[in-house]
């Protein structure tokens, strides 16, 4: 897809992954609807992007705001072609020193915003399918935690499991409609994850540029065929 002049979401546009994401994006020639909690991290981006980065306080756990958001973009841009499903965060510690409360607010976050956002967007693109004969590209940010089990992180494991599972069925059930899914898979990127996640990690991840680049890669890929999934890993890991 050619990025100038289109419209896309990115959830979790405040920071790490999301915010660099919505930088390339600006680059490229897109308006960015960025949505997150934070408004005060929201409003920097934007004095940085301009006017084409347009921040949105919400949050991806309630449908109101995901309603009012596409509401919002459908008055004033018309479209919506791009959907970085990106907001997230991790929780690293022993299963049984996880609270119930901690699962819940973490799938309805990594997850269940999944499934709002795109059951939001998705007959947005179905109807452009309809006049143009393209869908728009959504991207889901799993992780190589969807992919691979490890000790004091099934919490997090598990929804990002989830996040390929649901990619993987929305792939199959849009692509008729010229909507392609890609499920991403990074390793570690330095960003802030780490700390929220608690991990104490201090090993060298990748760079969110480089893994941003990668994700815009995909994006401007040809509309005849879709790249369902892509695996990144760190280089040098010792
Ligand atoms: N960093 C890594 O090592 C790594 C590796 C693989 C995959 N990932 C995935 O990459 C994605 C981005 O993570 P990151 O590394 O960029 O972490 P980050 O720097 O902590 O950024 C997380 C973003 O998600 C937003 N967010 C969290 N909860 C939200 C909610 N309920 N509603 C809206 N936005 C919310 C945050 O914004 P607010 O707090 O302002 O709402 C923030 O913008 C996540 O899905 C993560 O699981 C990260």
């Amino acid at each position: 897809m050619k990025l100038n002049g289109k419209t896309a979401i990115v959830t979790g546009a405040s920071a790490g992954l999301g915010e660099e994401i919505s930088r390339q994006l600006v680059k490229a020639g897109a308006t960015v609807y960025g949505l997150a909690r934070r408004e005060d991290k929201l409003d920097d981006v934007r004095h940085e992007l301009g006017t084409a980065c347009v921040p949105v306080s919400g949050d991806v756990r309630k449908e109101s705001d995901i309603r009012h958001l596409v509401e919002r973009i459908l008055a004033e841009t018309h479209r919506i072609d791009v959907l970085v499903n990106n907001a997230g965060f991790g929780i690293f510690k022993p299963l049984t020193r996880v609270s119930a409360r901690e699962w819940s607010t973490l799938h309805d976050t990594n997850l269940k915003g999944v499934f709002l956002c795109s059951k939001a967007v998705i007959p947005v693109m179905q109807q452009q399918n309809e006049k143009s004969g393209f869908g728009g590209h959504i991207v889901n940010i799993a992780s190589i935690a969807g992919l691979v089990g490890n000790p004091e992180i099934g919490v997090y494991n598990a929804s990002k499991f989830g996040v390929r599972g649901l990619s993987e069925s929305m792939m199959k059930e849009v692509r008729g409609d010229g909507i392609k899914v890609t499920c991403v898979f990074p390793g570690s990127i330095d960003t802030d994850f780490s700390a929220t996640a608690g991990s104490g990690r201090s090993r060298k991840g990748m760079d969110a540029k480089d893994v941003a680049g990668s994700v815009l890669h995909v994006l401007r890929g040809p509309d005849s065929y879709l790249v369902s999934e892509l695996t990144m890993r760190p280089l040098r890991v010792q």
